[in-house]
């Protein structure tokens, strides 16, 4: 037992924090849950109105409805009237909160939470057993995933990613070969083989039956998908720009994958890769925003993920000075962090073999 006195202001005031830290982790998992079902899209559009009719309005089961205004309005999420008996969603908050609002939605960011909690009996067992959770035990991941980056990257691929590389935009426009590496969904692929026709582009995913559904739908023919293997590219000198938005943390093999993407590149191109903003200490990432989120999202699936398949487990907050070496060492000669006012949770690393 430590025999350290204790202050008792001190003590008292941590309590008092603990109790706001459950209170904030419900308000996550209820706003996660009025954006799965629609409520909060349905309540922006609602005069003042009862819990019966919001749920009519969000085809709902009233009784639900009602517990979950509770913690809404409890959170300070919703307004209520209790002369009426009236529920309000200020549009203050309802442009955070709708798909109206994408991509300021944060409500696809609270459905991190309990996506993370689905796994967290796994996790604690992994704590004493090692090993890590592999990506078949998160059925909602790749769902989320592509919400998330439906409005981080694709909503400013256009707008701001893609003109932080001098020059790349009218190399789209007049036709170049392009790989997106581990592209989930395919949303950024299929996005930007829309609007520069005359490209190419590959990637190389697990997830490619949706991405070539969503190619098909859009009557993309330069937009090709292959399931392939990250870390074992092999090719050569085959591209003019290769991108990976939120990948190479995750990876088992991190190092091969970057290789693989230096000898990829032709001469003269670039590599585009999106990643988590931070440093590799922590005593430097006191300041950080998401701080405590992305050291979360990291244990329970980012690092596990990789650790499940005996990989580097580097974690989503691998840093920025982990990624310079990291670079440095798969045979990259320049690299340019740049971060965008949109998404304060990544850097944008811009790099080049000379
Ligand atoms: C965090 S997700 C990012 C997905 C996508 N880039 C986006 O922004 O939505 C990481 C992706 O890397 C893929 N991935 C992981 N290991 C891989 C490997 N060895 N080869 C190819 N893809 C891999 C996963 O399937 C997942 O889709």
């Amino acid at each position: 037992m430590n025999t350290q006195e204790i202050n008792q202001e001190k003590a008292e005031a941590f309590a008092e924090r603990m109790l706001g830290v459950v209170n904030e982790a419900s308000v996550a998992l209820m706003t996660s849950v009025g954006h799965r079902t629609g409520l909060f899209d349905a309540m922006a559009g609602l005069a003042p109105s009862t819990s019966a009719q919001i749920a009519s309005a969000a085809g709902r089961n009233e009784r639900y409805v009602r517990e979950w205004l509770g913690a809404m309005v409890t959170g300070g999420i919703v307004e209520y009237d209790p002369e009426n008996g009236t529920y309000r969603l200020p549009a203050e908050h309802a442009v955070w909160l709708t798909r109206a609002a994408t991509p300021d939605n944060l409500a696809v960011t609270a459905q991190w939470i309990p996506l993370l909690g689905s796994v967290e009996d796994e996790i604690v067992e992994a704590f004493t057993k090692g090993g890590g959770v592999p990506y078949s035990a998160y059925p909602r991941f790749h769902q989320v995933m592509a919400e998330e980056s439906a409005q981080t990257v694709v909503a400013a691929l256009n707008g701001s990613i893609l003109p932080l590389v001098d020059g790349l935009v009218g190399r789209l426009e007049s036709g170049i070969d392009a790989l997106d590496v581990g592209s989930g969904s395919g949303r950024a692929v299929n996005f930007v083989a829309g609007v520069y026709p005359n490209s190419r582009y590959d990637i190389s995913e697990e997830g490619v039956s949706r991405a070539r559904a969503e190619a098909e739908k859009q009557g993309l023919t330069n937009a090709s998908f292959e399931v392939r293997d990250a870390a074992a590219l092999g090719e050569s000198e085959r591209y003019d720009l290769i991108t990976t938005f939120d990948v190479i943390h995750d990876q088992a093999r991190p190092a091969a994958v970057l290789a693989g993407i230096a000898a990829a590149l032709r001469p003269g191109g670039v590599y585009l890769m999106q990643d988590i903003a931070g440093s590799s200490h922590v005593e430097k990432n006191l300041e950080h925003p998401l701080g405590p989120f992305t050291y979360t999202i990291s244990t329970m699936h980012c690092m596990t993920v990789s650790l499940a398949q005996g990989g580097a487990g580097l974690g989503a907050m691998w840093g920025e000075e982990k990624a310079r070496e990291m670079l440095a060492d798969a045979g990259f000669g320049t690299v340019e962090v740049r971060q965008l006012p949109h998404d304060f949770i990544n850097n944008y690393y811009i790099v080049r073999k000379s």
